[in-house]
């Protein structure tokens, strides 16, 4: 089992929307994919629980007490609106999750929880998704704490590489290492925008082998499958971004 967590501490980059749709792609190539929602606005489980709110045991539950829900209880079947999505699980969060993560606080190990339950369902699956929130907190550090890759939505607006540098020194600390695997790639790609695609590629070529080939065009299908509650492979499977997921898939699969 190898787990990658998405992460970009600035807000709407695509992290939940990688997530979404990476994971779909993984799990249809037969791959035993598992989704956590890290992020207390529940973007994700929205989206791949079949629209339910409120769950008998959410990731939620296991940051407030692991010993009395286990991550295995929060566990569920990825449900979209065509139903039960195969090979996919997600682990659902709910609003509660920034309160007990403050309380959090003082436990020991609490970087580790997270960790520590992963652990438990290490034969379960293959890859494991994290969707974090856009921040670093002790949530994102347990991420940080339990991922073997991590994953890096860049998107094309203004100040998009701002706080990268932040980022990076995070991972770098929590890793305790200066060899931390992980990968940027450009979300919401447009190819029209030339003075912003040659000025972030010259930033990006800085970073040398940790900048993905794969970008993710700007579409309107990714905005209208989410209001939808769809993945883009049950939405529109023909359509382009499909392929960008499938290269994506493959060159994070490479680097695992
Ligand atoms: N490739 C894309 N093309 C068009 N729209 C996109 C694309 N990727 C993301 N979006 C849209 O951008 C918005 C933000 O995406 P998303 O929620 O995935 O970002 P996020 O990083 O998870 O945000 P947050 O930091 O709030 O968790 C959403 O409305 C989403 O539909
Ligand atoms: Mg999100």
């Amino acid at each position: 089992m190898k787990t990658i967590a998405v992460i970009n501490q600035k807000g709407g980059v695509g992290k939940t929307t990688t997530v979404i749709n990476l994971s779909a792609q993984l799990a249809k190539e037969n791959k035993r994919v598992l989704v956590i929602d890290l992020d207390p606005q529940a973007n994700l489980t929205s989206v791949m629980a079949g629209g339910e709110q409120e769950f008998e045991s959410s990731i939620t539950d296991v940051f407030e007490s692991a010993k009395n829900n286990p991550i295995k209880n929060a566990i569920m079947p990825a449900v979209s609106k065509k139903g039960v999505i195969e090979n996919l699980y997600i682990c659902p969060t709910d609003i509660r999750l920034s309160r007990v993560i403050e309380q959090s606080l003082t436990k020991i190990h609490r970087e580790r929880i997270l960790l520590k339950q992963l652990e438990s369902v290490q034969t379960d699956y293959d890859i494991v998704l994290l969707d974090c929130p856009p921040n670093l907190s002790l949530t994102s550090v347990n991420a940080m704490m339990a991922a073997d890759l991590f994953l890096i939505p860049v998107d094309g607006g203004n100040f998009s590489l701002s706080g990268l540098a932040d980022l990076l020194d995070a991972l770098e600390e929590v890793k305790e290492t200066e060899n931390v695997n992980y990968a940027v790639f450009r979300n919401e790609y447009a190819k029209a925008n030339k003075l912003i695609n040659n000025f972030l590629q010259e930033e990006l070529d800085n970073l040398e082998g940790q900048v993905l080939k794969t970008t993710i065009r700007r579409t309107e299908v990714i905005g209208q499958a989410s209001v939808t509650g769809e993945t883009i492979l049950n939405y529109q499977p023909g359509s382009t971004v499909v392929t960008d997921y499938k290269n994506l898939a493959k060159e994070v699969l490479e680097r695992l």
